[in-house]
């Protein structure tokens, strides 16, 4: 027997990456079954459809299906690639402007976007684990569903023993484009890396030799040798938010040299920086929307009118790979080396051990085991601190319907400055998501 793997939210913009991937590696992970199940049922037809047929005419024996129907989806299921998002874009953009038109960061992981979503996507992800659990308790679930930070936190929190790993494909993108600086083979470098989800940093990167290159990488951009990182990753490498983001990134690591920064960390540390290009009136959300949504379902529509997917071709990037190699080492026991989410318990040792963390981790058949941290120094684990709080008490408000949390979580955020304006975009973001947020009282 075959594997069966699901794709939760398999009618995502983010899906025909990992589509690509999985066809062409099919073999090899032994997949035999693949489900495409979202609740939206435009769209889940549409990128079904379309694999079927693209499946079909490339020749893969995969048995190509798409639902709404989840207890359907989840029946003999292996693997589940989850990714979704209610609200979609649409709710994505509309969060973004009612931060920005406050002066705050309307990032949709960091800042109070993140906050937004995860008040939106925890109830709706708890409630599909409940049903892995009931339905196919041996699947292993990987999360790519943002915020990953505080999503995570509320996974392991409610269900500490599931098979879920919270993954994001950021930390190898990053990864990606320093070995290319150093003209590496990606596989030959080691990196050690510690934080939470988008707010990470890297303390050394080893080559095949054993040398340490960070302090190489801190000199050359101390000295003004480089002012950004070339991208690894062909699906952003033209992105003008990505090209950007590099450059800020390495621009934060001059600044605080100690270590190499997750590019994320530039909303809680440049926020003035980031909101003077942000523009209120065509957010991130619209530009996805207009871009990669409207490109993926457009062309879709086109190859189902056509009746043939022979002219069409899907591309795989570092998401794709990412996911599918995690799944691979699961497989297989491969105990391959990936940065995950999982609970602290002790890899560093002076934060708390309940708190999910981001670091290295060795995946194989029994999941992921984390490498040990050490000590972190005060600068980081004071924001990391700040930051768990946050975190923490977003799953709270979520699952209490607290309204006193919510604005006590909302004050832990570094982007927010004071009580007016947290207050005044917590009641804003509140109102414009009734549909979506838990109650709150
Ligand atoms: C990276 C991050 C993801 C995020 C994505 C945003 O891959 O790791 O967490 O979802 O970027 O992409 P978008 O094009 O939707 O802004
Ligand atoms: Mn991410």
């Amino acid at each position: 027997m075959g594997n069966k793997f699901v794709m939760i939210g398999g009618g995502s913009t983010q899906s025909p990456g990992i589509l690509e991937v999985l066809r062409k590696r099919a073999e090899e992970l032994n997949l035999s079954e693949l489900v495409l199940y979202d609740i939206d049922e435009e769209r889940v037809s549409l990128l079904g459809q379309y694999t079927k047929m693209y499946y079909q005419e490339l020749g893969s024996k995969v048995a190509v299906s798409y639902t709404t129907n989840i207890d359907e989806a989840l029946v003999d299921a292996d693997f589940l690639f989850m990714q979704i998002r209610p609200g979609l874009n649409k709710q994505r953009a509309i969060d973004e402007k009612i931060c920005l038109n406050n002066g705050v960061v309307g990032q949709e992981t960091c800042g109070l976007g993140g906050f937004s979503f995860a008040m939106r996507v925890i109830p709706a992800v708890l409630e599909i684990i409940r049903k892995v659990k009931e339905i196919c308790p041996k699947a292993w679930i990987l999360n790519y569903t943002n915020p990953e930070a505080i999503l995570s936190e509320a996974i392991y929190r409610e269900f500490p023993d599931a098979n879920v790993l919270c993954i994001c494909d950021m930390p190898i993108s990053i990864e990606g484009a320093i070995a290319k600086y150093f003209n590496k083979d990606l596989r030959d470098l080691t990196f050690k890396y510690f934080g939470m989800n988008h707010f990470g940093w890297w303390t050394n990167i080893i080559d095949e030799t054993g040398r340490d290159l960070l302090p190489i990488l801190r000199e050359d951009v101390l000295s003004g040798k480089i002012d950004t990182l070339l991208q690894s990753n062909d699906e952003t490498k033209e992105d003008q938010y990505w090209i950007d983001t590099y450059r800020q990134m390495i621009s934060l690591f001059k600044r605080f040299p100690e270590y190499f920064p997750n590019c994320y960390l530039q909303y809680y540390l440049t926020p003035d920086e980031m909101i003077v290009h942000d523009d209120p009136s065509f957010t991130r959300g619209d530009y996805v929307m207009q871009g990669r949504e409207k490109r993926i379902y457009e062309e879709c529509r086109r190859v189902i009118a056509n009746g043939s997917a022979k002219d069409s071709s899907l591309h795989a990037g570092v998401h794709g790979n990412y996911i599918v190699d995690i799944a691979y080492a699961i497989i297989h026991n491969t105990r391959e080396r990936f940065t995950v989410n999982k609970k602290n318990q002790g890899s560093i040792a002076n934060f708390d051990p309940e708190a999910v963390i981001e670091v290295p981790a060795y995946v194989g058949s029994m999941g992921a085991e984390t490498i040990t941290v050490g000590h972190i120094p005060t600068f980081q684990k004071g924001l990391m601190e700040m930051q768990k709080a946050y975190e923490k008490m977003t799953v709270d408000a979520a699952l209490s319907g607290s309204y006193q949390t919510a604005l006590e979580a909302v004050m832990l955020n570094k982007t927010i400055p004071n009580y007016t304006v947290g207050k005044k975009v917590l009641d804003e973001l509140h109102e414009a998501n009734k549909e979506f947020w838990p109650e709150l009282s």
